[in-house]
């Protein structure tokens, strides 16, 4: 079955500071790629602060904002755009519950994460999401569009 267009949507995926730290950059990229979904954008970057507060935007009130910037902010992190069906979702499931206590094992914070503050990756909730957390951490230019030679056996 070849997916219809329609139905492949974009996520923004984020190795936070932990988990560049802690070595797990690799560990975390194996994961979305042996589901099958595609790479379109890799970069390590140092995130400003203005960034970290513009994409944390609907979280500004609560009580853990500041300490969430600060963490976000506190060293390199590996942005990543990847496309597939279902892919939000799905990336949603792999990275499991916000605090890894209660993320099932076999998830990436269920495997590898303790404290929420300290939750190692990034998913975006929704497809609107997907396509506006890209747009903000992406230049022009750096997502890559390609084919995959073996997407008629994932798709
Ligand atoms: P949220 O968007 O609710 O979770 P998720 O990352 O699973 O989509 O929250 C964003 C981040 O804010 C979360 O990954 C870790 C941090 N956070 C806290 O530090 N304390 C909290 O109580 C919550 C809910 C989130």
């Amino acid at each position: 079955l070849v997916a219809s267009m329609e139905e492949i949507e974009e996520t923004y995926i984020m190795v936070k500071p932990d988990g560049v730290q802690r070595g797990l950059v690799g560990e975390i990229i194996s994961r979305f790629e042996k589901k099958g979904f595609k790479l379109t954008g890799l970069k390590l970057f140092q995130c400003p602060k203005e960034l970290a507060e513009e994409h944390y935007k609907d979280l500004q009130s609560k009580p853990f904002f500041p300490k969430l910037i600060d963490y976000i902010t506190s060293g390199p992190v590996v942005c990543m755009a990847w496309e597939g069906v279902g892919i939000v979702a799905s990336a949603r499931k792999l990275i499991g519950s916000t605090n890894p206590l209660q993320a099932e094992p076999g998830t990436i914070r269920g495997d590898l994460a303790v404290q929420t503050g300290r939750n190692i990756v990034h998913g975006s909730d929704s497809p609107e999401n997907g396509k506006r957390e890209i747009a903000l951490w992406f230049k022009e230019g750096e997502v890559c569009e390609w084919t995959p030679a073996l997407a008629p056996w994932l798709r």
